[in-house]
């Protein structure tokens, strides 16, 4: 009898590619996916710990299948990922939801498979938290399910130790992937007629660093990907502003197929702030960084994390941030309000900002932010633009451009995922629209 899973992903894109990891050891085991919980047989949470809330909202879904596995006793559900690195957060699980099965962390994740087989077998809990922070794990064949892009990883950890960050704790220090298997994965991926590749590292800019040859930087990968025969579009996150070299900049610049997307996390706009989150870099540094990157690439489209409420934060040091999202004038801009991360040296930091004012700031920060947006998107009216065209629903096709720009693009006759030139005649919220013109 077909056997079915269901994968629930939370935090950022490593987590999604991760869950195509999962995926594809569960369907090489003879499963297939389920959208819906109540026909799986095995459920595995993927789950995150850089805010607060996310975590909340694991607890909560995890939580929420307990009357469903006692119809289904059968059931095999697994908890893995950030929040179950922590060996505090993963015995929690492990003692509060006593119907889950498996629980497991980042490090050993390539490993679900003898899990998920050890409870098929010997009918016991597993419970796999390990400490294995300096080894690159072992690449499993993906389940790939982004459609047109695909993610690869270049990179695992980080060794930066931002203040306010869980990340370094939960994934380990720094630990790049060897070039030629990279270039080889994304060989086979544009072969494959994936569209869009997206490397993935916490700070792609320190890709090499570890290798003991001294050789082999972002910026020759990013070159020997750019090589690769065939047509689609590279891209890459996240970029740290005191690691983003003119060298970098200058391969974007020249290449053929990487976008003009730069995702280059300020976090916030005060010198004071930036050193208490042991950012490495000043406000100056950052400004710099972006003249220089607009000067080699006019059309960058960048985009940006700002964490508001950081400890000792005041009114000055947040209207800063404000200034300096009006000087760069990013393209998109994810604000967060600052999260308490136990185990982080900014928990213990004193002038912890309250809950009213950090929602304050971060609704001033998305309506600025709303405002420049806007008057951006209006550069685009007129223009042609490259649109790859995504998917199709009823007489309307969408699509993105290089940048992630989303298109509705009228008027199309033939829809294949591939590459279009379009006119951008009108606007509609954060969408432009227009429509094919040969050029
Ligand atoms: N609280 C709020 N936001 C955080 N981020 C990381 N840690 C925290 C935290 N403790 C944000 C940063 C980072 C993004 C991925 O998440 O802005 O760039
Ligand atoms: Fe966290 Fe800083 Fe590392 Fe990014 S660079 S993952 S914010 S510690």
């Amino acid at each position: 009898m077909q056997k079915y899973y269901k994968i629930v992903t939370f935090g950022c894109q490593m987590n999604v590619h991760e869950s195509e990891k999962i995926a594809g050891t569960l369907e090489s085991l003879g499963y297939r996916e389920t959208k819906d919980e109540k026909d799986a047989d095995v459920v595995v949470f993927n789950t995150c710990c850089v805010r607060g809330s996310a975590e909340q909202k694991a607890l909560g879904n995890i939580g929420a299948l307990k009357p469903i596995k006692k119809q289904k006793k059968d059931m095999i559900i697994a908890v893995c990922g950030c929040m179950t690195q922590e060996a505090k957060m993963a015995e929690y699980v492990y003692k509060t939801f006593p119907f889950v099965n498996i629980v497991f962390g980042t490090h050993n994740s390539y490993r679900f498979k003898e899990y998920l087989l050890e409870v098929l077998e010997k009918k016991k809990r597993v419970f796999k938290v390990v400490d294995d922070e300096q080894k690159l794990p072992i690449e499993v064949e993906s389940f790939r399910t982004s459609g047109h892009n695909a993610w690869v990883n270049i990179m695992y950890g980080c060794n930066n130790f931002c203040t306010y960050c869980i990340v370094p704790f939960v994934r380990g220090r720094e630990k790049s992937r060897p070039m030629e298997e990279i270039v080889a994965e994304c060989k086979k991926l544009v072969e494959e007629g994936y569209k869009e590749i997206t490397l993935l590292g916490q700070n792609v800019n320190s890709y090499g660093n570890t290798f003991k040859n001294g050789k082999n930087n972002f910026a020759e990968l990013l070159k020997e990907i750019d090589n690769l025969e065939g047509e689609f579009v590279l891209k890459f996150l996240t970029s740290h502003p005191k690691d983003l070299s003119e060298e970098v900049v200058k391969v974007i610049a020249e290449s053929k197929h990487i976008s003009h997307m730069i995702h280059l996390p300020v976090q916030c706009g005060s010198d004071k702030i930036l050193k208490l989150m042991n950012r490495n870099y000043t406000v100056e540094h950052y400004l710099k960084t972006i003249d220089m990157i607009k000067s080699y690439i006019p059309d960058v489209n960048l985009s940006t994390d700002i964490i508001v409420g950081f400890p000792g934060e005041t009114e000055e040091d947040f209207e800063s941030t404000l200034e300096l999202i009006k000087k760069v004038r990013y393209n998109t801009l994810f604000g967060f309000i600052y999260s308490k991360r136990t185990g982080t040296p900014a928990e213990k930091m004193e002038n912890q900002v309250p809950m009213t004012i950090k929602k304050e700031r971060v609704n001033k920060l998305l309506a600025l932010q709303r405002e420049i947006e806007k008057e951006k998107f209006q550069e685009f009216l007129g223009k042609t633009i490259k649109v790859l065209m995504i998917d199709r629903k009823h007489d309307k096709v969408f699509g993105k451009t290089d940048c992630g720009i989303n298109v509705i693009i009228n008027g199309v006759e033939e829809f294949k995922v591939d590459f279009v030139n379009v006119k951008i005649n009108d606007i509609k919220n954060t969408k432009l629209i227009g429509e094919i013109v040969d050029e």
